[in-house]
């Protein structure tokens, strides 16, 4: 990722952060919404699709997505910072593991995240690809973590 798009990332970034849980529940309610057999792997899986963003686990997990982003943009531009986002990714994709969650979940939470920024932030097209550049970069690294483990899933 060059310079220019590390500024873009970093720039529109902040929007969603002004309120990270906010912005991580509309990502996961649209993922929810779409793709409703991803609830199942998670405790508030027989809380109706209406009343989850009122959930605390539901939040607290819509928190979580948004704050590894975070660490990871912030990482973004600095000294070792594919590496840190390495170490960042490969933790998530290894407590995820036992859960068995497949590749089609992280490329369709790929899809609602561009979605919901692309809303969000109004982001132009040319934007879009460089987002699109870095969650692809993200599951990357959560793949491999996958097949490192043989496969798990
Ligand atoms: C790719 C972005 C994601 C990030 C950054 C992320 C992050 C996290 C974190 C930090 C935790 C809590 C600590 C832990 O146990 O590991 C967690 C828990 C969990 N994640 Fe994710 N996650 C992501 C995607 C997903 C996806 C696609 C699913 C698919 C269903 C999923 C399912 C879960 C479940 C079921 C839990 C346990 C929740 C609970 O017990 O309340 N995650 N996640």
């Amino acid at each position: 990722m060059n310079s220019d798009e590390v500024a873009i990332i970093k720039k529109t970034w902040e929007t969603p952060m002004a309120t990270p849980t906010d912005s991580g529940a509309a990502i996961l309610t649209l993922f929810f919404n779409r793709y409703p057999s991803n609830l199942e792997k998670f405790p508030f899986r027989d809380v109706p699709l209406a009343e989850l963003s009122g959930n605390s686990r539901f939040r607290a997990h819509a928190g979580r997505i948004i704050r590894v982003f975070d660490d990871s943009i912030q990482a973004l531009g600095k000294d070792g910072d594919l590496e840190k986002i390495d170490e960042i990714w490969t933790k998530v994709a290894l407590s995820h593991i036992p859960r068995k969650i497949s590749k089609e979940s992280y490329n369709h939470l790929k899809e609602v995240i561009l979605e919901v920024l692309t809303a969000a932030c109004g982001l132009s097209e040319s934007q879009v690809q460089v987002w699109d550049k870095l969650v692809e970069h993200v599951n990357g690294i959560i793949f491999k973590a996958i097949n490192d483990d043989g496969d798990a899933i």
